[in-house]
C-alpha cells in the first residue's frame, strides 16, 4: 500500500503544480447576433434586435438552398456567398483596467472587417488566416456595453474552386493580459539537438513590455511530460522599460525525452510564466513534440531515424453536412476513420487550417503539409486571392508560420498549389522571384522543408526551375515518379508526391465489367461523356480523372519507388463542390475514399489492407442483382494467403495475390443468396466475410457512434441510419425519406447520404436513405440529459436511440 501510495503523491503534486489556472484567453463564440444582407451595422447605436441570435463558428451558405444559378458555381457546391454581419455586445469588468484586452479571430471567409464600439480595426481579405486585435484603446468598462461588428464580404463570386463557406466559420477568442504579456504566437520552440539520451529544447519567447514599467522581469519555463511531471525549468531576466516586444532565448534540455511519432504522438508542455515583483503577470502554455527527421533523394523520408512512408490524404476544410463551421470533434472523427485505413499524413489544401486541426494531428500522429497559397499572382478564378496577393501574401504567410510552427504535427511548408506561374505565359518568369521570396519568408522563421506542388513536371517549369524549395512536388504525373526520372530532372532533391490519384466514385454503385476503365473526362477541360443518367460513379476500381488514376494503380507505383518520401492522396474525403467532371445537379466531390457522410467507399480497405497489419478482409459488392446477371467479386485482404468463395455453399475456387496484385476477383453468375470469403494462412481459416441478398426495406436501425457526449452545446455524436430488410441486412439500393425527431438536450445539426447530386438540405430534419445509408449528426446542447433520437419512415418500423449529454 505504502509502495503505491508515494508515486501517486508525486503523480498528483505534479499534475497540481503544472496548472496554475492561470487564464488568459477564453471562447468568445457566445451570444452573438448575425444577419444575412448589408446594414449600417459597425455604429454602436444600431439596433441588431430583429437579428439572429447564434454560437459561433457558423456558416451561413451551408444554411441556403443548393442554386443552379448560384454564381459560386457547382466547383462552389451551387451555394451562395453573399454579405453578412455578426454583432456581439458584452461587458468588460472595471477590475480588468489598465490590461490589455485583445480579440482573436481563426479565421472568417473572406474580407472581414472588424468594429469595436463604432472604431474600425482593420480588413483581412484572406479567408483562411487568423487575426488578432487589439482592443485596449476602444473599451469602455464597468457596466457599459461594448459592441463588436464584423462585416464579412463573400459576395464577388466566383473567388475559390472548392465550397469555402461563408462567415465566421472558425472559433473566436477574448485575450485579457497584464499590459506586460507574451504576444500572439510568441513562443517559438524547436529542437535542435534529438538522441534518445537528451533533447536540447530552445525557447524564443516575445515579451512586450510597456515603456512605464520599472520593475525587474524574469521569464520562467517549465517543460512538463504528458503525465503533468516536471522535466526541465529555466528563469531568465527580462530586459525592461522597452515599448517594443522583446526577443528573450531560452534553452533547456530533456533526459530521456519520449520521441514524437505517428504511431506515438507524445507531446509536452512548455509552460512561461513572466514573473514581476515575485508575482505572475503572465503564463503561456506552448504544447510541442520531440523528434527529428530527414528526407533522402533515394530512401525517402525518416522519422527519428526509421523509413516511414508517408501515406497523407487532401481534405478541404468543410466537414459535410455541417459546412465549414469548424468542429472539433467532426475533425476528430475524420482523422480516426482515415487512421482506421492507415493514413498517417494530412495536406491542409490549399490554405491554412483551422488550429484545432492541427492540435489533433499532434495528438493523433499524422505528418502534415500545412498549405499557404492556392494561387500568387495569377488568377484561378475571377475574384480570388490573386487580387490581395501583392498587399498580403508577406503578412498571411508569416502569421501562418508565426501560429503553426510550433505544432510536431507539422514537417513540411507548401507555399503553393498547381501554382499559374508555373508556365511562362506571355513569357512571364516572375513565378521564380516570387517563389523565392516566399521561400526565404519561410526560412527566415523555420527550418523545416518546402515544397511547391507541381502539376508540370516538365523542363519548363519556372517554380521546378528555380531549384528554390528543399523538396521536389509533384501534383499526378506518377509515370515520372522513379528516382531516376525525378534526378534527371530536377538534381538529387528529395522527392514528394504533393498530390496523387484523383480517383472517381460514387459509394456502393459499381459499374460492370469492373476492369473496364472509365477516364472521365477525356480532357480536364471537356464535360464528360457516357456518364451515368444519374450520375452516379463506380465504386470499382474503375474511374479516374485522366491526369490522375485509380487508387489501386497509383498505390502500385507508389509502393515500388523507395524515393518517394510520400504521398497525399486526392483526396481522404469527399467535399462539397469540386464534382468535376459531372455537370449539375451534382455539387459536391466523388474523389474522396470516404463519402461526404463519413461512409468509408470500397477504396477503403483497399488501403487498410496495404497499410495496416491488423487481419482484414473486405468482399464487396453487394449481393442483390438480376438472376443470371454476370458479377465481378472482388476482395481486399491481408495476413492470408489465399480465399476461397462460395455462393450458397459452392465454392467458386481458391484465389492469391500473385506479383504486385492488390486483390483478387471471381467473374461469377449471380443467384440470390449468400456469397462468402474465406481468408487462410498456412491453411488455417483467418477471417470469414458474408454478403447476403437483402429483401424488401422493413426497418431502420440507428447506430450512433458515441453514446455519451458533452454537454457543452459543441459535441456530436454521427448517428448512421440504416435501412434494412426484416432479416437486419442492410439494402443496398434503399432510398427511403428517413424523418428525424429529436428531444431532450440535443439538436439535429446536419443530415446527409453521401449522394454528390443530393439537392435536399444538409439543415433538415429529412434525409433520404442512399444506397441504404444515412446520417443524422447529433449535437448537445449546454445542458446535460439524455437526448432522444427518432427515425421513421413511411411503410418501415421506426427506430429510437438515447444519447447521453453530460
Ligand atoms: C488538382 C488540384 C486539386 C483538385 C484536383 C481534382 O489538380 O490541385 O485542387 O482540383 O486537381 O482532381
Amino acid at each position: 500500500m505504502k509502495r503505491l501510495l508515494l508515486p501517486a503523491l508525486l503523480f498528483f503534486y505534479h499534475i497540481v503544480t503544472a496548472q496554475t489556472g492561470f487564464v488568459r484567453t477564453r471562447p468568445f463564440n457566445d451570444s452573438w447576433k448575425f444577419f444575412l444582407g448589408d446594414a449600417p451595422a459597425a455604429e454602436p447605436s444600431f439596433r441588431d434586435d430583429s437579428w439572429r441570435k447564434l454560437k459561433l463558428p457558423h456558416d451561413w451558405s451551408i444554411e441556403l438552398p443548393f442554386d443552379s444559378t448560384s454564381p459560386t458555381g457547382t466547383g462552389g457546391g451551387a451555394l451562395r456567398g453573399g454579405i453578412g454581419w455578426y454583432r456581439k455586445t458584452f461587458t468588460i469588468p472595471a477590475t480588468e483596467k489598465g490590461r490589455r484586452i485583445a480579440i482573436l479571430f481563426d479565421g472568417v471567409y473572406r474580407n472581414s472587417e472588424v468594429w469595436i464600439n463604432g472604431h474600425s480595426l482593420g480588413k483581412r481579405p484572406n479567408g483562411y488566416i487568423s487575426f488578432e486585435y487589439d482592443l485596449t484603446s476602444y473599451v469602455k468598462y464597468g457596466t457599459t456595453p461594448n459592441v463588436i461588428a464584423v462585416r464579412v464580404d463573400n459576395s464577388q463570386q466566383p473567388n475559390s474552386r472548392w465550397y469555402s463557406g461563408s462567415g465566421i466559420y472558425r472559433n473566436v477568442w477574448l485575450t485579457i493580459t497584464d499590459k506586460t504579456y507574451i504576444t500572439c504566437w510568441g513562443t517559438y520552440i524547436t529542437t535542435p539537438q534529438v538522441s534518445e539520451k537528451k533533447a536540447t529544447v530552445n525557447l524564443q519567447l516575445t515579451v512586450q513590455v510597456p515603456a512605464e514599467k520599472k520593475q525587474a522581469l524574469a521569464a520562467a519555463t517549465t517543460i512538463y511530460n504528458n503525465f503533468g511531471k516536471e522535466m526541465a525549468t529555466i528563469t531568465t531576466g527580462v530586459p525592461a522599460m522597452q515599448d517594443t516586444p522583446v526577443t528573450v532565448n531560452q534553452q533547456l534540455v530533456v533526459a530521456n525525452p519520449s520521441l514524437w511519432s505517428v504511431d506515438n504522438p507524445y507531446l509536452y508542455r512548455a509552460v512561461t510564466r513572466l514573473i514581476s515583483n515575485g508575482k505572475i503577470v503572465d503564463e503561456y502554455t506552448t504544447p510541442f513534440g520531440i523528434r527529428y527527421f530527414s528526407f533522402d533523394a533515394d530512401k525517402g523520408f525518416f522519422l527519428n531515424g526509421k523509413p516511414v512512408k508517408i501515406t497523407g490524404v487532401c481534405n478541404h476544410h468543410d466537414l459535410g453536412c455541417l459546412g465549414t463551421a469548424v468542429n472539433t470533434r467532426a475533425l476528430e472523427r475524420q482523422l480516426q476513420i482515415l487512421k482506421g485505413m492507415g493514413i498517417n499524413g494530412i495536406r491542409t489544401s490549399h490554405n491554412p487550417p483551422a488550429p484545432e486541426l492541427l492540435t489533433l494531428c499532434d495528438k493523433m500522429g499524422f505528418i502534415v503539409m500545412d498549405e499557404a497559397f492556392d494561387m500568387w499572382k495569377r488568377e484561378k478564378n475571377k475574384y480570388d486571392y490573386h487580387l490581395d496577393f501583392d498587399a498580403w501574401y508577406k503578412k498571411d504567410l508569416t502569421d501562418q508560420l508565426l501560429r503553426d510552427r510550433n505544432h510536431p504535427a507539422v514537417f513540411i511548408w507548401s507555399v503553393g498549389n498547381e501554382i499559374q506561374e508555373q508556365w511562362k505565359a506571355n513569357n512571364d518568369t516572375s513565378g521564380a522571384a516570387i517563389l523565392r521570396e516566399l521561400q526565404q519568408i519561410v526560412k527566415s522563421m523555420d527550418n523545416r522543408p518546402t515544397v511547391t506542388a507541381n502539376n508540370d513536371p516538365n523542363a519548363y517549369n519556372v517554380l521546378l526551375q528555380a531549384n528554390a524549395t528543399d523538396l521536389i512536388g509533384y501534383n499526378y504525373n506518377h509515370d515520372k515518379w522513379s528516382a531516376a526520372a525525378v534526378q534527371k530532372a530536377w538534381g538529387r532533391k528529395p522527392f514528394i508526391i504533393t498530390e496523387s490519384v484523383s480517383a472517381l466514385q460514387t459509394r456502393g454503385h459499381y459499374d460492370m465489367p469492373s476492369d473496364s476503365m472509365r477516364r472521365w473526362p477525356q480532357r480536364w477541360d471537356l464535360p464528360v461523356e457516357n456518364a451515368n443518367a444519374d450520375l452516379t460513379c463506380s465504386a470499382y476500381e474503375n474511374c479516374s480523372a485522366p491526369w490522375g488514376a485509380t487508387h489501386m494503380e497509383i498505390l502500385k507505383e507508389f509502393l515500388k519507388n523507395d524515393n518517394i518520401s510520400g504521398m497525399y492522396i486526392w483526396t481522404g474525403f469527399d467535399y462539397i463542390g469540386e464534382p468535376t467532371p459531372y455537370p449539375w445537379p451534382a455539387r459536391s466531390s466523388y474523389f474522396g475514399i470516404v463519402d461526404l457522410a463519413g461512409f468509408p467507399k470500397d477504396a477503403y480497405y483497399l488501403y487498410q489492407s496495404v497499410l495496416t497489419s491488423k487481419p482484414m478482409l473486405h468482399l464487396f459488392p453487394h449481393w442483390n442483382w438480376k438472376p443470371g446477371q454476370t458479377v465481378d467479386l472482388w476482395a481486399y485482404y491481408n495476413n492470408a494467403d489465399e480465399i476461397e468463395l462460395f455462393i450458397n455453399g459452392q465454392s467458386q475456387g481458391v484465389k492469391r495475390k500473385t506479383g504486385d496484385d492488390l486483390h483478387v476477383m471471381w467473374r461469377v453468375t449471380y443467384e440470390p443468396g449468400i456469397v462468402k470469403a474465406v481468408s487462410r494462412k498456412n491453411g488455417k481459416v483467418i477471417m470469414t466475410k458474408e454478403i447476403k441478398t437483402a429483401g424488401a426495406p422493413a426497418k431502420i436501425v440507428l447506430t450512433p457512434d458515441r453514446n455519451i457526449i458533452k454537454a457543452n452545446g459543441d459535441d456530436l455524436s454521427f448517428v448512421t441510419v440504416k435501412v434494412v430488410d426484416k432479416n437486419g441486412t442492410v439494402v443496398p439500393d434503399a432510398g427511403n425519406l428517413v424523418t428525424f425527431n429529436i428531444k431532450g438536450g440535443g439538436v439535429i445539426a446536419g443530415v446527409d447520404n453521401g449522394l454528390q447530386t443530393d439537392l435536399s438540405s444538409f439543415k433538415a430534419n429529412t434525409k433520404n436513405a442512399f444506397n441504404g445509408l444515412a446520417l443524422a449528426v447529433v449535437q448537445s446542447k449546454s445542458k446535460a440529459g439524455d437526448i432522444m433520437l427518432s427515425a421513421t419512415a413511411a411503410g418501415l418500423q421506426g427506430a429510437t436511440t438515447i444519447i447521453h449529454a453530460r
